[in-house]
């Protein structure tokens, strides 16, 4: 949420409040945050305060959580590394129009990159290197992409020591039919990655496409409060599935997930009261989560709903 979630609002977040938001993210339940961006802050100002960021999320008490952030290159490891972070999902696209818009990079250069960022295991140990596979279900600016382009770049990263992947659907041009079928192919040729699963839901299929990843076999699904998000260099992308969507589907399939509807709502009701342009889309924010009113019966009683 907190990175995808906030670096396509222009107006700079103040850190305290990002910061809050980690605080009643982690109360609803979410074990996994990916905290913020160790990018060029000419490129993305909404994460200037990455160093900050991570260290004052760091000092706050949530143990048992998983904090990340994400990085392009080296430069943005080592930053991240300094800040105290030891878990890093390091970007690149499949698609190479993509990568070069992102991260003004070939995948050639990109992989160098990711070499370079390993590298730092020998004098870190704990540092976990997770691959963000960006445009996996389609790009803006080459179309779909071949299920074969992709198992190449996972296959490289995984001869690179790479154990933990995120498919992502960047624009949101996948359809649960192709979620479903590469994730298949995905976890069957490499059985001891974990793959997780990022979707936009540029047009209405983030749900259904969380549940193909779902039948497919994947259980990590990346989300945002209030379905915010998108990325800034890629035309066209909207926000994130809304987590409070994904979780809501999920319970109410009898699949738990660890996190409650109501910390979550409780998350962008903070946001909406510091931020109140901010425009959510999620679904059960708007709806709420069903509310049963009672059988009535044929006496006259089932007026009142009507008064
Ligand atoms: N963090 C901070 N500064 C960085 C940096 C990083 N990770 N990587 C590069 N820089 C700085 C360099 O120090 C240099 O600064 P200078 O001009 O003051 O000397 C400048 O950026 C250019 O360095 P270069 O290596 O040529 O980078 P670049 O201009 O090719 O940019 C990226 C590469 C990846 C850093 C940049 O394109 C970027 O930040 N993109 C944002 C991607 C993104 O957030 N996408 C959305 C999420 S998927
Ligand atoms: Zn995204």
């Amino acid at each position: 949420m907190l990175r995808d979630g906030l670096q396509n609002i222009p107006e700079f977040i103040p850190t305290e409040v990002k910061v809050e938001l980690f605080r009643r993210i982690v109360a609803s339940g979410v074990r996994e945050v990916e905290v913020t961006s160790f990018v060029n802050p000419r490129a993305v100002p909404q994460f200037s305060d990455a160093t900050r960021m991570a260290k004052a999320v760091l000092h706050t008490n949530s143990r048992g959580v998983n904090i990340s952030a994400l990085v392009p290159n080296l430069k943005g490891a080592q930053r991240a590394l300094k800040s105290g972070l030891r878990k890093l999902g390091f970007v690149m696209s499949v698609s190479e129009s993509h990568n070069i818009a992102n991260v003004r990079r070939t995948t050639s250069e990109s992989l160098d990159e990711l070499r370079r960022i390993l590298k730092l295991k020998e004098d870190t140990p704990d540092l976990t290197v997770m691959y963000n596979m960006a445009t996996v279900f389609g790009c803006p600016f080459e179309g779909k992409i071949k299920p074969q382009v992709t198992l190449k770049f996972i296959r490289q990263s995984y001869e690179l020591g790479i154990r933990d992947i995120f498919l992502a659907d960047t624009v949101g041009f996948g359809n649960p039919k192709e979620v479903q079928e590469i994730s298949k192919i995905c976890l069957g040729e490499f059985p001891d990655v974990s793959f997780g699963i990022h979707l936009h839901n540029t047009r209405g299929l983030g749900l259904a496409n969380a549940f193909a990843a779902y039948e497919a076999g994947i259980r990590i699904l990346d989300g945002a409060i209030g379905g915010l998000g998108g990325c800034p260099f890629a035309p066209g992308a909207r926000g994130n599935t809304s987590t409070e969507d994904l979780v809501f589907m999920f319970e109410d399939m009898g699949i738990s997930t660890g996190v409650s509807i109501e910390g979550l709502l409780e998350v962008s009701r903070y946001f909406k009261s510091v931020k109140a342009d901010v425009c959510f889309t999620s679904s059960i924010l708007e709806a709420g989560v069903p509310v049963f009113r009672g059988p009535i019966s044929k006496d006259g009683s089932e007026q009142k709903w009507f008064t």
